[in-house]
């Protein structure tokens, strides 16, 4: 559903009353990456691009000192004191916003008493970063009522901490950076290691992006998510025993004969390829895209999601079943997962007059094949997180 601002601010007055204050109105996408998938954290290449659903947020500020938050999504209020160190609270949905007010509260930046009222039409654990969503909203919304003036890449780092830190999941910077600097019908090439970033327009010509939900309950994914990222800090530690590296992405195909000479667990080794390979078909998909070779683009996404299931192993029956189905579908030039996989979604780039075959057929053969129902997107490419006038 998408958001409609009166039934929100009418939502936002019945819980918190007071009609002679407006709140301010803030907007935050979500998030599809086109590929470059755990390369992130590994200092790698990622190409990513904001979605026009995302997160509104209703904000203002309170008179008793105290963080009051509401969610349409989530019932039940939570309530706050202000202090000058906020606490992780297991499971609950409000670790995302006072994640990050913490991170303002650790920057000596006076927090006021808030209210706060979200809305979100990202499904949640899809993989299309629903929690950095959230954060970045409230980054921009508590930058701006606190007059703090901080710029949007110190909010994205913020919100990034918020995660490691309240979240407990060890995510990279893409999801809260894509989320942050989202700009209409472009998606965005970002060298995480230098955070250097340029934006390039998504022409896909008669083709469009169509995002495929598994509907699969990711359970394990933060988990297992964290193993990754130690699997390939574990390659790091061995090859620079011979050959000193700061991350996996200082290297290129040509070295993948270091992973053979240097390292002699297979499964560490495989991860290790998975992030050099990657890295490589990032910077040609980047190309190819504006090259306008979108055939190009498609070959790359199918040989990203092979490598994501063969050597980094994060994608598992739902999503290949997507993919490797969706393959063989009429007028589908490429797809693949996105996101941290083990779950969540695929996206891929089809015909537009193939676009409703695609999505009859895959939902037969994926319910066929899985027992589950997918839910279909036809997402547009919106901007990043920011205040709004009206939705
Ligand atoms: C999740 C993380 C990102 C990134 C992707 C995988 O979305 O939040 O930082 O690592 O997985 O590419």
């Amino acid at each position: 559903m998408k958001a409609d601002q009166q039934f929100l601010r009418d939502e936002f007055f019945k819980i918190y009353g007071d009609m002679a204050t407006e709140p301010v109105l803030f907007y935050s996408p979500g998030r599809v990456n086109l590929i470059g998938e755990h390369t992130d954290y590994n200092g790698g290449y990622v190409f990513p691009c904001a979605l026009d659903f995302g997160t509104t947020l209703l904000i203002r500020r309170a008179q008793r000192h105290e963080i009051r938050l509401n969610s349409i999504n989530f019932p039940g209020e939570v309530v706050i004191p202000i202090v000058l160190n906020y606490l992780p609270v297991p499971k609950s949905w409000t670790n995302y916003p006072v994640g990050v007010i913490n991170e303002f509260a650790r920057k000596g930046i006076a927090v006021p008493g808030l209210e706060l009222l979200f809305y979100g039409d990202i499904p949640n654990g899809a993989g299309l970063s629903s929690s950095a969503s959230i954060e970045m909203v409230t980054a921009v919304a508590v930058n701006e009522l606190t007059g703090a003036g901080l710029e949007m890449m110190e909010m994205v780092k913020m919100s990034q901490k918020a995660e490691n830190g309240f979240a407990g999941m060890n995510c990279g910077i893409m999801d809260q950076f894509a989320v942050g600097f989202g700009k209409k019908d472009h998606a965005i090439n970002l060298n995480c290691d230098t955070l250097e970033y340029r934006y390039a327009p998504l022409m896909l010509g008669n083709r469009r992006l169509i995002i495929t939900n598994t509907n699969k309950r990711r359970g394990l994914t933060d988990s297992k998510y964290n193993e990754r990222r130690s699997e390939c800090e574990r390659a790091v530690e061995l090859i620079s025993e011979h050959h000193p590296v700061r991350n996996l992405s200082q290297l290129t195909v040509s070295d993948l004969w270091m992973l053979d000479a240097y390292i002699a667990d297979p499964v560490v080794r495989k991860r290790a390829k998975h992030v050099i390979t990657e890295n490589g078909r990032t910077l040609d998909a980047i190309k190819a895209l504006e090259d306008n070779d979108i055939e190009l683009l498609g070959k790359l996404m199918n040989e990203s999601h092979d490598s994501l299931c063969t050597d980094y192993e994060v994608t598992g029956t739902e999503l290949d079943t997507l993919v490797y189905e969706g393959r063989k579908l009429p007028g589908v030039v490429g797809t693949r997962m996105t996101g941290a996989g083990f779950g969540g979604c695929t996206v891929s780039i089809v015909e537009n007059s193939r676009a409703d075959e695609f999505i009859r057929k895959l939902g037969e053969i994926y319910t066929a094949g899985t027992g589950l129902t997918a839910d279909f997107y036809l997402p547009g490419i919106g901007d990043g997180a920011r205040k709004v006038e009206s939705l």
